[in-house]
C-alpha cells in the first residue's frame, strides 16, 4: 500500500517534470509563439517601472537573468510614495517579474528591450494628452497621484492586448498562460483605477486640473493614437457610455455590455510609441519593441 502510494507520487512528479520541460521546448504553433511573445514588451516595461518606482532598482538587481543582457532602462528612478502606495506598487513589480518569468518559460522571447522611463517620456504623454505643454513638466515620480496617473498609462494597454489576442490563440498552453496574465493584469488596472477614482476630485498639483480630467485625457489620447475608435474610457463618462448607458461613474472601462475592449498589437504599438504609427518607434520604446510582430513593422521597408 505504502509502496503503491510512493510509486504514484514518483509517477506524478515525473509527469510534472516532463510537462514543464516540454513547455520550454515550445511545441506551440508559430502564431501562438508570436502572440505570446509580443506582450513581453509590455511586461518588461511594467516590471521595470513598478520595481524602480517602489524600490529604486529594477530587474538588474532582482532578476538579472530575466533582463537577458538587454540594456537598462533610461531614466527610471524611485518615486516619492506613501507607505500604502509603495506597498501596492512593490507587489505589482514582483507580479510583473513573475509574468516575465512565466512567458520566458513558455516561449523563447527576447532580451529586455530599451525602455525610456524618464520623466520626460511620461511628460510627453501628458503634454500630448492635453495638447499643450504642462508647466512645470509632469513628473511621474513626484508623488502618489502623479505615479498612479503614470501607472494608469500602462497595465490597461496590456489588458486590451490580452483580450484581443485571445481568440487568435490555438494551443491550450497558450490560452492558459494568456488567461492567467489577463486576470492579474486587469486586477492591477482595477486597483489603479479604484485608487484614482477615490482621488478623482483632487487636483494634480500645481496644474489645478483634477485627477479625473487627467485620466480622461490619457484615455482620449490612447483612443486617438490607437486609431480604432473608442476602446479606452476615463473615470467619469457621459451616462450613455457608462454601464447599461445609465451611469457616469466608470471605475472600470468596458464596452456597451461592460465587456473589456480589445486591441491588436498594431494599435498597442501606435500607443506605446506615442507616434500613432506602428512603424515609427519612440515614446517608451526608443528603438522599437522586440519580437516578430513588432519587428515586422520595423523591417528594411518599414518606414
Ligand atoms: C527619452 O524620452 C525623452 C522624451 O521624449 C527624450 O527627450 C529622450 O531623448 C529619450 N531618451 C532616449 C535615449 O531616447
Amino acid at each position: 500500500m505504502i509502496f503503491a502510494y510512493f510509486s504514484l507520487l514518483i509517477f506524478l512528479s515525473l509527469q510534472l517534470l516532463s510537462s514543464s520541460c516540454a513547455s520550454i521546448g515550445s511545441n506551440l504553433p508559430k502564431s501562438d509563439v508570436d502572440l505570446l511573445e509580443f506582450p513581453l514588451n509590455l511586461e518588461y516595461m511594467e516590471a521595470e517601472f513598478f520595481l524602480w518606482g517602489s524600490f529604486g532598482h529594477g530587474l538588474d538587481s532582482f532578476a538579472p537573468e530575466l533582463a537577458d543582457g538587454g540594456p537598462s532602462p533610461i531614466g527610471a528612478t524611485i518615486a516619492k510614495l506613501s507607505p500604502l502606495i509603495r506597498d501596492v506598487i512593490a507587489q505589482f513589480g514582483f507580479q510583473e517579474v513573475g509574468h516575465v518569468r512565466a512567458m520566458k518559460n513558455t516561449v523563447e522571447g527576447f532580451p529586455r528591450p530599451l525602455l525610456n522611463l524618464s520623466k520626460e517620456a511620461f511628460a510627453t504623454v501628458m503634454n500630448d494628452a492635453f495638447g499643450h505643454q504642462l508647466e512645470p513638466l509632469f513628473n511621474p515620480y513626484a508623488n502618489d497621484i502623479n505615479y498612479l496617473l503614470a501607472s494608469y498609462v500602462i497595465p490597461y494597454i496590456g489588458l486590451t492586448g490580452y483580450v484581443g489576442a485571445n481568440p487568435k490563440l490555438h494551443s491550450p498552453t497558450a490560452k492558459r498562460l494568456r488567461a492567467g496574465l489577463l486576470g492579474v493584469e486587469s486586477g492591477q488596472d482595477a486597483v489603479l483605477r479604484a485608487l484614482l477614482y477615490e482621488r478623482g476630485r483632487a487636483n494634480v498639483e500645481p496644474y489645478g486640473i483634477t485627477v479625473a480630467e487627467f485620466a480622461n485625457r490619457i484615455s482620449e489620447l490612447r483612443n486617438k493614437l490607437g486609431r480604432h475608435g473608442l476602446k479606452d474610457e476615463g473615470l467619469k463618462v457621459k451616462p450613455t457610455v457608462g454601464a447599461e448607458r445609465k451611469i457616469r461613474g466608470n471605475i472600470l472601462a468596458g464596452d456597451k455590455y461592460s465587456l473589456s475592449y480589445d486591441r491588436t498589437p498594431e494599435e498597442i504599438l501606435r500607443i506605446v510609441y506615442g507616434s500613432g504609427n506602428e512603424k515609427k518607434p519612440g515614446g517608451f520604446y526608443p528603438k522599437g519593441a522586440e519580437g516578430r510582430i513588432a519587428k515586422s513593422y520595423l523591417g528594411l521597408g518599414g518606414n
